[in-house]
């Protein structure tokens, strides 16, 4: 029988011994090393897509109000749980604050339940270090301003958004909660004023843009870094922002033939060695399988030195073509 961690993960075998299925948070909670991203997810696909990834054995699922689709996630739930596919405590459920919602966090938050259907949230995030014009609780427009700009909110902390989510936690809504796009200094600044740190980042990540010092800060903070975009957006993000994926790189093409594993897992697998936890989004079910099928090899060190040196620096998930601003400047 495949081992099964405290949240009813299940492994594929073959299994190396010793590599990591989830990674601990300083919530005490668990966290499974592998999720399955619903961002760019349509609503009409969602049940099949996740029926087929609860048999596969994904437990985590990374969701966000701002993905418009929680509705739809929430029925798939409803019915798994019905016919008895998983339990919702062997469920790890993300979900996240849009920036409008920063000064109604507490409120957005009740919002995404309900409409999950759930009584708590296994992770909560902050999506962006960014509050802008609230236009109701769920609404989640981003407004831009007659120059073209995003409609940025100065009257709101960032403080003030962390007192918010410390308090979901307080009543029982939420397990553990996070920060996502979070720069060093962020990040910093929100250990400095939180009274519960904040479990995750979940920041951009893969080959091309590695971050090491975001990371490596993060975790000599016991901060878990979540990788999103994690096989740089594909061709999700060409399309979206004109960015360019690593999937295509030649180096990595290479170690993909000498593991006789796919680039795709070449990357994830990169990620978990990096203690990162990863959360790609497929909507193809035989994609699915592929990406979960990363424990049953691990990369030598020559290797993970080898993708060290693809880093470029590159973000793929440029907000900026939309917002007219650059938020990480
Ligand atoms: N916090 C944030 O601000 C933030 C931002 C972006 C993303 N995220 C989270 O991170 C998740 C992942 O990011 P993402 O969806 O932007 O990008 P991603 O997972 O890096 O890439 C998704 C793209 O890769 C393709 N793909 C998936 N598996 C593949 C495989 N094995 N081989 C080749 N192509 C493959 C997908 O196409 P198909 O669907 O056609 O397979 C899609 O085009 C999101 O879904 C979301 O949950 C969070």
């Amino acid at each position: 029988m495949a081992p099964t961690h405290g949240n009813g993960f299940q492994v594929p075998s073959p299994l190396i011994p010793n590599l990591p299925k989830d990674i601990a948070l300083n919530s005490g909670f668990a966290m499974p090393v592998i999720g399955l991203g619903l961002f760019r997810v349509h609503g009409e696909d969602v049940r099949d897509l996740l029926f087929h990834a609860i048999k596969v054995g994904y437990r985590h699922f990374d969701c966000a109000a701002k993905y418009k689709n929680e509705v739809e996630v929430g029925e798939a739930f409803v019915e798994a749980f019905r016919l008895g596919l998983v339990c919702r405590d062997q469920l790890f459920i993300t979900t996240k604050v849009w920036n409008s919602d920063h000064g109604h966090v507490i409120e957005a938050c009740k919002d995404s339940l309900k409409k999950l259907q759930l009584d708590y949230l296994d992770l909560y995030l902050v999506h962006f270090p960014v509050p802008t014009k609230h236009t109701g609780v769920g609404a989640m427009a981003s407004v831009i301003d007659k120059d073209g700009v995003l409609d940025i909110d100065t009257t709101v902390s960032l403080e003030s958004t962390w007192r918010s989510m410390e308090k979901l936690v307080s009543m029982g809504l939420v397990r553990s909660i996070g920060i996502s796009n979070y720069s060093l200094l962020l990040t910093r600044d929100c250990l400095a004023y939180s009274k519960i740190k904040p479990a995750v980042n979940q920041i951009e990540l893969h080959p091309y843009f590695q971050r090491e010092s975001l990371v490596k800060f993060c975790q000599k903070h016991n901060i878990c870094v979540t990788a999103h975009t994690p096989l740089g957006g594909s061709t999700a993000n060409t399309e979206m922002f004109g960015s360019v994926s690593c999937l295509d790189d030649s180096t990595l093409k290479g170690l993909a033939k000498k593991y006789r594993k796919t680039v795709a897992q070449i990357t994830l697998r990169w990620g978990i060695q990096r203690n990162t936890v990863t959360i790609p989004k497929t909507s193809k079910p035989e994609r699915l399988e592929e990406n979960f099928q990363v424990f049953d090899f691990e990369l030598e060190e020559e290797d993970m030195k080898l993708i060290r040196n693809l880093d470029r620096n590159y973000r793929t998930n440029q907000p900026v073509k939309f917002w007219g601003v650059n938020i990480y400047e």
